[in-house]
């Protein structure tokens, strides 16, 4: 086992990364045959408790490089885009699927599309969204109130994905897309089978898919063409609005429509291309969606499993909220301490990506291993904040230790080790929208029911395809108990 600190070793007396320890692997294969990719977080996670913060496992004839020491995380977070990067092969599937956009560009483009990207979120912006936000929190509470009169069970993951379409969509692009009401569509199955795609081929020992498609390959072209062609709607309805009322310009009223702006910039720096606005249209819908729908799911499995935060959080609620149905605003919703102590602790435990792909741009070092250009590495997110060291009797869910101040003796509490949303440069951007719909969510669900599992013998397994949900997770809202 090998734990290391962050001291930077020179170069000489660095070790090689095929040095490191790791499970025995076979020729040719490496450890593909006990890696499956629906378990990629477990088995990678299981591997570090035996063999260390560091160590390397093989995919065919690849050593890829395991790391989940905090100082180095955050080292390897931070120093990017300039050492350490995405895997390329990442981009290259990304951008050969069309949806290349701020989460795979990198250098000069990602600089100018991540400034664009960030203005989407601005306290400002997310005050003047709150008033969507609500009315689809409403709807969402309408279609859970209904199941609840019905006495049936719900698949409120699907419902959830549905919510986050609407709220992204909403906030991001000015065009509510109100798949709540609809109650079926095929959406948030397409992104599905678009996201186990783009897992399954970034990591094939060839991009096998240019030579022999297999069904699954073909199922995601298909699916990606009919989000794409959704997609393409929306932008061309804000390109009409823009050019009816061309005074929008110079104020924008979402993203999409400064991208639009962005595109016909007179300077060549600021100048978005149509494809670099598709795709990052693509990318918020599809960053934005699963990842805080997987979130609250596993919220409201803890509010199950755990009357006792359910009942706290109700306390918190009603006495916040007073006459109002919902949190009035961003700082309202801030207001409600410990149902944001769920939210983060929900994150810690089950964090929606709790691995990230990265590689080193250069030659260089990471603690004491030695990394040639384009050396890949998986950062274990949700591992580090998994140890004891990083935070007090780790394995449990205690919202309390998010509350400040924090009591004398509470032990470990490493805020470093919290990296759910990424850290470094490109952290991620929807951070706060996506705090203030588990706010919205949990505040409803809190006010308004009762949320209990339909079969608690059923498990509730951790599911990887590039986000980490929850299977088999159906839950049963009841009227609230008053
Ligand atoms: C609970 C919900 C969410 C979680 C756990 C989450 C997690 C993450 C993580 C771990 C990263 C990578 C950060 C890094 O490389 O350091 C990321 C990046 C990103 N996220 Fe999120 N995210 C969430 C919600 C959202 C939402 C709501 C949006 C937008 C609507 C969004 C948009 C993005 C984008 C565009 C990036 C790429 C940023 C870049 O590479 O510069 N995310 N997210």
């Amino acid at each position: 086992m090998v734990n290391v600190g962050a001291e930077v070793i020179p170069a000489a007396s660095a070790r090689d990364l095929s040095t490191l320890p790791g499970p025995r692997r076979l020729p040719f294969l490496g450890n593909l045959l006990e890696i499956r990719p629906t378990q990629l977080h477990l088995t990678l996670e299981g591997w570090s408790r035996t063999y260390g913060d560091l160590y390397t496992f093989w995919l065919g004839r690849r050593p890829i490089l395991v790391v989940s020491n905090v100082e180095l995380v955050q080292r390897v977070l931070r120093e990017r885009p300039k050492e350490f990067r995405r895997w390329s092969t990442l981009q290259e599937v990304i951008e050969e699927m069309g949806f290349g956009g701020v989460f795979s560009a990198e250098g000069d483009q990602w600089t100018r599309q991540r400034r664009l990207v960030m203005s989407a979120f601005t306290p400002g912006q997310l005050r003047e969204s709150h008033g969507v936000i609500s009315t689809i929190t409403r709807r969402l509470r309408e279609r859970w109130r209904a199941a609840a009169a019905r006495g049936e069970p719900v698949d409120a993951r699907r419902d959830l994905t549905h919510y986050t379409v609407d709220v992204t969509t909403a906030v991001a692009f000015g065009m509510d897309m109100n798949l709540i009401e609809r109650g079926v569509d095929p959406l948030s199955h397409q992104i599905e089978t678009i996201f186990a795609t783009v897992s399954r081929r970034a990591s094939a020992p060839f991009p096998y898919w240019r030579h022999l498609k297999l069904p699954a390959d073909r199922a995601a072209e298909q699916a990606l063409s009919e989000v794409r062609g959704r997609m393409l709607d929306i932008i061309r309805t804000a390109r009409a609005e823009l050019d009816r009322d061309p005074a929008r310009a110079t104020a924008p009223r979402s993203l999409l429509e400064a991208m639009l702006v962005a595109r016909d910039a007179e300077d060549p720096k600021a100048r978005l291309s149509d494809q670099e606005v598709l795709g990052n249209v693509l990318t918020l819908l599809f960053a934005g969606e699963d990842t805080t729908a997987d979130t609250m799911a596993w919220m409201l499995h803890f509010m199950a499993l755990r009357p006792d935060v359910q009942a706290r959080m109700r306390a918190e609620v009603d006495a916040e909220l007073g006459d109002a149905d919902l949190p009035e605003g961003p700082e309202h919703a801030q207001r409600l301490r410990y149902l944001g102590a769920v939210a983060h602790e929900t994150l810690r435990l089950k964090s929606a990506a709790p691995v990230l792909f990265l590689e080193a741009c250069a030659d260089t070092t990471l603690g004491p291993v030695r990394l040639a250009a384009g050396a890949r590495m998986i950062v274990l997110m949700r591992q580090v904040g998994l140890k004891e060291e990083s935070f007090h009797d780790a394995a449990s869910f205690v919202p309390e230790r998010w509350l400040t101040p924090r009591p004398a003796g509470a032990g470990k509490h490493d805020p470093r080790a919290a990296l759910a949303f990424g850290s470094g440069p490109r952290v991620c951007p929807g951070r706060a929208l996506s705090l203030i719909e588990s706010a919205m969510v949990g505040a409803m669900v809190a006010r308004d029911f009762d949320v209990s599992l339909a079969d608690p013998g059923r498990p509730v397994k951790e599911l990887f395809g590039f986000t980490m949900k929850p299977e088999g997770l159906v839950v049963r809202f009841s009227p609230r108990r008053r």
